[in-house]
């Protein structure tokens, strides 16, 4: 298939961009490079550099790629910033995507593969979670993120644009080639490594009382090419609808510190902060769906493997995309 990566330049486009390449397909990657690293756009791509607010060009370069698929990774994804600063949250993840849709529609796309996120549910009544708890986001990221899943529905049955939309848990992990290199980093397993690396001299735990085990918050990590695999299984025609993405096992900040630890041998000094706004306690994923429906077999579920992997790419790029 001819399929149009928007933010292939990204963490997980890119790793996604890969393996659609390594099946045969054509991708063209659209990326603004606000986020996303020129390096990081697989070599055997085409680039456009270019922003979704500029419809015009979103449609040529759709045209240009003769699309048969999109998929939509391109977006704002920390959900403390989301908590500061709505605006670019709602502008980038909402009224970006929806112009990205008109354009797919005008321009006959077949398919919409959209990167969604378990920030939709918000503290969930139960986990691990199943695709059809109530939908109650906490933070402006999920909320977006909500409101553009429901504008796929009604274009998929108005205007049959079929689309898929994945609920990630947390990625995590990296390929051989691509890994996770955000300009600033909050996330939590490359923000350990970093310490391990020698570039931070600590990590924090943002949190210490919650309810849970240890009182750190316990989300579910799945490796970037597991969310990869499954983003190919949703080109099939005919696989439509919502599914979660997670390994099922939930892990808190302090059993994730340990793991890193484990996995680079070194010990991580750390210092505990208050919560971060916006921080549900636990978030787990209940992905039989995927399994069932898509065929979806994540091949590396253990946490263990998933930094190993993370440390691999860091260890090889030790300044991320900047070498
Ligand atoms: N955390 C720390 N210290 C850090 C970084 C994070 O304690 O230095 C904690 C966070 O407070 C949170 C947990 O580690 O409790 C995981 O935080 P991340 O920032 O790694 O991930 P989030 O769960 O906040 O968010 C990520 C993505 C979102 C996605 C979400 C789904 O950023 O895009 O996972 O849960 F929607």
């Amino acid at each position: 298939m001819k399929v149009f990566v928007t933010g292939g330049a990204g963490y997980i486009g890119s790793v996604c961009t890969e393996e659609l390449l390594d099946a045969g397909h054509e991708v063209t990657v659209f990326d603004n490079l606000t986020e996303g690293h020129r390096s990081a756009v697989d070599p055997r791509a085409k680039f456009v550099e270019g922003c979704l607010r500029d419809a015009g060009l979103v449609k040529q370069s759709l045209r240009d790629a003769q699309a048969d698929a999109i998929m939509h990774f391109a977006a704002s994804a920390l959900v403390g910033e989301s908590m500061t600063d709505p605006k670019k949250y709602f502008h980038n993840n909402l009224v970006n995507a929806l112009k990205l849709a008109d354009a797919a529609v005008e321009c006959g796309v077949k398919k919409f593969v959209f990167s969604s996120t378990c920030a939709t549910y918000g503290p969930p009544d139960r986990v691990p979670m199943t695709e059809d708890l109530p939908q109650r986001p906490i933070n402006p990221y999920g909320e977006a993120k909500l409101m553009f899943e429901k504008v796929l529905i009604w274009y998929a049955q108005i205007y049959k644009l079929e689309f898929i939309a994945f609920r990630y848990f947390n990625a995590a992990g990296a390929s051989n080639k691509f890994g996770e290199h955000h300009r600033i980093e909050t996330h939590l397993i490359p923000n350990v490594l970093f310490v391990a690396q020698g570039r931070k001299p600590q990590c924090e735990i943002f949190g210490t009382d919650y309810p849970t085990p240890d009182g750190t918050c316990i989300r579910d990590y799945i490796h970037v090419k597991d969310l990869a695999q499954a983003h190919m299984l949703g080109l099939v025609p005919g696989k439509t609808g919502f599914y979660n993405l997670g390994n099922g096992d939930g892990y808190s900040v302090r059993e994730v510190i340990s793991m890193c630890e484990k996995v680079t041998g070194q010990k991580i000094p750390v210092v505990e902060k208050p919560r971060r706004p916006g921080d549900p306690p636990r978030l787990v994923a209940a992905a039989d769906k995927a399994i069932r429906d898509l065929g979806w077999q994540p091949k590396y579920p253990k946490l263990e493997d998933i930094v190993a992997t993370a440390w691999a790419w860091h260890q090889k790029h030790p300044a991320g995309y900047a070498d």
